[in-house]
């Protein structure tokens, strides 16, 4: 049987205005064809039923789940007490997910990922699943790198089981690898020569495996979490269910997956994906997403008043009128309590900003 777990307790603070605590990102729409959960949601249709997907938020992510999406179960939208970054957060979603079969094949997916090709992004997936039940493997999708990144993971491939590759090359037209090194968030001397030496690939931050697999992985590298796990699993279903779920939550330590599992574990492929990808990480390539999809201009609230104005993004969930005359290459985003207003190519200092109100909060 097969599972997905949409991962949605993120905050996505350099698409700040819009994306914060309250309100991240995955529940925005950027451009303009629903929010990012909603497309993660429809791109799994006829790959995994609606009643297989679990989504794992945080208490204020809940409603905006389901308002987000109107097909879920309710009782799929597993709340976490508070977020502990995404090894906790699949360690939760495996528990259930075994509960309910344990011979199941899960699919973890970040909720705020932009994917247009969802064939080939399905039949990578499918191919996928081939290799993680066949080789028992922690399964992830590369991504071809095009700038030294540094808020990725890494990939290393290897030739591994030529005969299974080319079955599966036959079978999906998709290329698997076997992962020699997985390294997560390179410093940027590091991840420009991951660039040059051409062997690596973007970890896309999405992974298949066997309920199995991912649990013997957490039992060698994260030994405490494992035993977190079996407890929520013991619990599942019992008066005890929420209350072991607040003790793991108070005491667990906050560590993502690429740490806590993908950089330590033994048998790992790689699928490379080859559909178009974006984690729609700044104001700048939602602005390009836009301009390439000719969807800048043309837009539909009247409220909004472009004159001589190119290459210019506006965002305000607002009524509020704003008009714009003679500018280029701007960033306007207004929400009811901040506006943010940003030369292009300079919306990678958002975080900045971010910071700075942190601190003084
Ligand atoms: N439920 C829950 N709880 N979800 C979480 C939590 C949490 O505590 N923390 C993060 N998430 C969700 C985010 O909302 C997002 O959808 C996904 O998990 C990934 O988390 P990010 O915080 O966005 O990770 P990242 O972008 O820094 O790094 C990951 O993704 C990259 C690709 O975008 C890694 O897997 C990298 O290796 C990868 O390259
Ligand atoms: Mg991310």
């Amino acid at each position: 049987e097969i599972f997905a777990v949409i991962m949605a307790g993120g905050v996505g603070s350099r698409l700040w205005p819009l994306s914060r605590k309250k309100h991240p990102k995955q529940f925005s729409d950027f451009l303009g064809d629903g929010t990012m959960i909603l497309k993660t949601f429809q791109r799994l249709e006829g790959l995994v039923k609606p009643e297989n997907i679990l989504v794992v938020t945080n208490k204020q992510g809940e409603l905006l789940v389901k308002e987000s999406l109107p097909d879920i179960l309710p009782e799929n939208i597993i709340a976490e007490p508070i977020g502990k970054n995404t090894a906790p957060c699949i360690a939760l979603a495996t528990a259930y997910i075994r509960k309910r079969n344990p011979n199941s094949v899960a699919i973890i997916l970040p909720a705020d990922h932009l994917i247009q090709d969802t064939l080939r992004f399905q039949q990578t997936l499918r191919g996928a699943i081939d290799v993680a039940t066949q080789k028992a493997a922690l399964v992830t999708i590369g991504m071809k790198p095009n700038r030294p990144e540094t808020g990725y993971g890494y990939i290393q491939s290897e030739e591994g089981d030529t005969a299974l590759a080319k079955t599966i090359f036959d079978a999906y037209q998709v290329k698997a690898f076997k992962v020699k090194t997985f390294a997560e968030k390179p410093d940027v001397e590091t991840a420009k020569g991951f660039l040059k030496s051409g062997d690596f690939l973007w970890n896309s931050g999405v992974f298949i495996w066997h309920i199995d697999s991912i649990s013997r992985e957490f039992e060698r590298s994260m030994p405490e979490l494992f035993k977190d796990l079996e407890a929520i699993y013991e619990s599942i279903g019992t008066p005890e269910e929420n209350e072991t779920i607040e003790r793991v939550y108070a005491w667990t330590h906050p560590i993502s997956i690429d740490y806590g599992v993908m950089e330590k574990a033994e048998t790992v492929y790689v699928m490379e994906g080859t559909f178009d990808w974006s984690d729609l990480g700044s104001w700048d390539e939602v602005l390009k997403l836009r301009l390439e999809a000719g969807s800048l201009e043309n837009n539909a609230d009247e409220n909004l008043l472009l004159l001589d104005s190119q290459n210019t993004l506006v965002m305000k969930p607002t009524e509020k009128a704003i008009a714009i005359i003679g500018m280029e290459d701007v960033i306007v985003i207004d929400t009811d309590d901040a506006l943010l207003i940003c030369k292009r190519h300079r919306s990678q200092d958002v975080k900045q900003i971010v910071d700075t109100l942190k601190r003084k909060n």
